[in-house]
């Protein structure tokens, strides 16, 4: 756990200097951390660490999709939400897309491992940005940020949220209660957002079975192969009468 933070505090202190550099999207290393159960005692290995150093070399060449992002804060900005939330927020650089777009207004959640909350606020608030909510959880097992969505919907009754980004494991057995519990937490007219709509574990550059062998312990071949984050969409979202496409396979508004 130290080590991981480390790492991260490292890779923020060089993005400080090099604001342009950016990574691989899929982050190497942490959604092998946030999806598989057994996969943290590898990383504590130093070999792991060697090879999160090496994707860090490779990933300099690799382009973030700031187009994406881009649009993401244009509809955003459009639809004037104010209340956001992001689950899986990784290093924290669409969160700072968010952060500086509210600059000051409204909340911004985010979701994801303690350490990377904790990390990414303070990326903020060095930026000023103080309108920042922290929902970290634990790597235990069964812990994933369901469990401070499911504490949010405790305290509220009624939605809360303008707009959530759905950013995190990208799996079934995750994101489809996500999906339950951000409805809930949603105000009527708000929206939610899905990322990697065809992403799956067989294509993926840092978690597929060859060089991920926590991806063959926890997946069956059917699950490896398939598009996780679309069953989510087109089972639970298109099903969903209250619910209308904005941007197909994307964004999907909550009717008011
Ligand atoms: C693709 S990255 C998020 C990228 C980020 N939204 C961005 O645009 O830069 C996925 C994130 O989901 C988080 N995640 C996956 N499974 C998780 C879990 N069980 N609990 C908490 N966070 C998890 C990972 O830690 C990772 O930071």
């Amino acid at each position: 756990m130290m080590i991981f933070a480390l790492t991260t505090e490292l890779i923020l202190a060089i993005r400080r200097f090099f604001p342009n550099l950016t990574l691989n999207k899929e982050m190497p290393m942490q959604l092998c951390v946030a999806n598989h159960v057994g996969y943290r005692r590898r990383l504590h290995q130093p070999f792991r660490v060697k090879v999160y150093a090496r994707r860090l070399e490779v990933g300099v060449g690799i382009t973030y999709n700031n187009e994406g992002l881009m649009k993401t804060i244009e509809f955003i900005r459009q639809s004037h939400c104010q209340v956001l939330a992001e689950v899986g927020i990784a290093m924290g650089d669409t969160s700072e897309a968010f952060a500086r777009h509210l600059n000051g207004r409204g909340q911004l959640h985010l979701f994801d491992y303690s350490e990377k909350v904790n990390c990414v606020q303070k990326r903020l608030e060095s930026l000023g940005f103080t309108n920042i909510v922290s929902h970290g959880n634990s790597h235990r097992t069964y812990d994933s940020y369901n469990w401070n969505l499911m504490k949010l919907l405790q305290t509220h009754q009624q939605g809360i949220f303008d707009y959530v980004y759905l950013d995190g494991a990208h799996t079934w057995h995750h994101d489809a209660l996500a999906f339950v519990l951000i409805d809930q937490l949603l105000k009527n007219g708000g929206f939610v957002e899905f990322d990697d709509y065809n992403w799956n574990h067989r294509r993926s550059s840092t978690v597929n079975p060859t060089i991920c062998p926590a991806t063959v312990e926890g997946f069956t071949e059917e699950q490896i192969d398939t598009h996780q984050v679309a069953l989510v969409v087109d089972l639970l979202v298109k099903r969903d009468g209250r619910y209308k496409a904005i941007v197909k396979n994307r964004i999907y508004q909550k009717a008011d």
